[in-house]
């Protein structure tokens, strides 16, 4: 590693500087930015008509209106440097009423967005799953639903596979399993254990399947990967119930997804549960060893037991001296902790950090710029124990920030805003923060750098 002196490290501290090829990109979904306009039914739609609004009153009827005003958003982005885009692929849009062919005015969409990211040197990561299902495809309730996704998979590889060199398969399978399946916060808002337990194993065999379409689909040499919300889980204090409780949790969160991609089956601790749902062949379809691994890293999970509850397993009390932000702890920490697991105990993948972001409680533009340095420093931090990791080894190659430009945040509404663009929800005006210059001046430097001083 080359130390250099540079005007961000005026005391001529060495920078913490990435390997060369480090991709530097920013995320984003289509659920959380697109409007509804010109796209099918969807399990989120369902969820804002049953609930009638999200805590914060609002819906997702509009979000950024990104489908529209992408251009807008790609030029900031490119201005800053900004290397990759991790977007998503709606599949409501590509097949809104029923399966077969697409629907080419959907699919359009997305091979202009396509090329408005490669004319601006953007490289375009598109995730085909990014956890809105058009309403005609059903559930992870249901095993039928693992081919319609991956012959959705396979329709949008014929369309941008000639561009698009990498691939996301799913994003967060496990969010969605427990969040939507058990928890009953995300679509399709369920609270049951056979549920969660089906939209597990359903989930993993609809990507097997999409990675089976893909490769069998794409052009040689394009890289195919998928995403998973990890997290290290501590138990909230040393009782050895909670201490189990925790490994249960490990288990359902991380396990269950990691282990079976990369051949080693599901962990034992849920093996029984999934068992009736597994059929002969499923786990070598599942084993697909990616190219790449995306992993989203906001903080740790802290847990207790909890025999009433679903799973029986309850949120637990976080330790007191943690900062947090509008949304999670900050836990920098936690960071180096997974990829440096990841590394060891699944044969050194390549990965990509594909999230990590913070929502802050922004204060509105002034003179053309949000001023948002506790973002800033909350990503300097978890810049520095990325770089960290990769400095022990870890094979990583890259992170996306979340998000692009603030967005709808699920169940939160538009309440929790990540960006590093700010969005006035009324207007649909764009004004770059002040983190933007921070991560364009990162980029520039290939490091991980300070944060300025306030
Ligand atoms: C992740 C999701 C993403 C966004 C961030 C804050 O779990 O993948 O869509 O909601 O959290």
């Amino acid at each position: 590693m080359t130390a250099i002196r540079d005007h961000a490290s005026p005391d001529g501290a060495t920078m913490a500087r990435f390997h060369p090829d480090f991709v530097w990109g920013v995320a984003a979904s289509a659920a959380q930015t697109e409007s509804r306009n010109g796209r099918g039914h969807s399990n989120w739609d369902a969820l804002c008509e049953a609930r009638g609004a999200m805590l914060d009153g609002s819906t997702n009827v509009l979000c950024t209106h990104f489908e529209e005003r992408y251009p807008t958003d790609l030029a900031l982005l490119a201005d800053a440097g900004v290397q990759a885009f991790r977007f998503s692929i709606a599949w409501p849009r590509v097949q809104p009423n029923g399966p077969g062919a697409a629907n080419a005015a959907g699919l359009a969409v997305y091979d202009r967005m396509v090329d408005a990211m490669l004319e601006r040197g953007i490289t375009p990561w598109p995730t085909l799953f990014h956890w809105d299902v058009p309403s005609w495809a059903g559930d992870f309730r249901d095993r039928d639903i693992c081919q319609r996704l991956a012959d959705y998979a396979e329709i949008v590889a014929r369309a941008l596979g000639d561009r698009v060199q990498q691939w996301i398969v799913l994003n967060e399978p496990n969010s969605v399993a427990l969040r939507g399946y058990a928890a009953q916060v995300h679509a399709p808002a369920l609270n049951n254990a056979e549920s969660a337990f089906a939209a597990i194993h359903h989930q993993n065999l609809a990507q097997g399947l999409a990675f089976r379409a893909l490769r069998a689909t794409l052009p040689s040499g394009r890289r195919i990967g998928t995403t998973v919300n990890l997290q290290p889980v501590r138990a909230e204090d040393d009782l050895a119930e909670n201490q189990a409780a925790a490994a249960m949790v490990d288990a359902l969160w991380n396990r269950a997804f990691v282990d079976p991609l990369y051949g080693k089956g599901y962990p034992a601790l849920v093996a029984e549960r999934l068992a009736p749902l597994v059929r002969d062949g499923d786990l070598e379809l599942i084993a697909v060893k990616p190219d790449f691994l995306g992993m989203n890293y906001y903080s740790r999970i802290y847990v207790r037991q909890a025999p009433g509850e679903v799973l029986g397993i309850a949120q637990g009390q976080a330790p007191q001296h943690l900062a947090s932000t509008a949304y999670f702890h900050v836990e920098p920490d936690g960071l180096a902790e997974m990829l440096l697991r990841l590394h060891e105990e699944y044969g050194a993948p390549e990965i990509y950090v594909t999230e990590t972001g913070f929502a802050m409680p922004d204060p509105p533009p002034h003179d053309g710029v949000v001023e948002d340095g506790g973002r800033i420093a909350h990503l300097a931090s978890y810049l520095k124990a990325a770089h960290s990791a990769q400095a022990q080894g870890v094979r990583l190659k890259g992170l996306f920030y979340w998000s692009a430009t603030d967005n709808w945040e699920w169940a939160q509404g538009f309440a929790k805003r990540f960006g590093l663009i700010h969005v006035d929800r009324d207007t649909q005006a764009r004004t770059p923060k002040r983190s933007l210059g921070y991560f364009a001046d990162c980029i520039r430097h290939n490091a991980a750098l300070d944060a300025p001083p306030p």
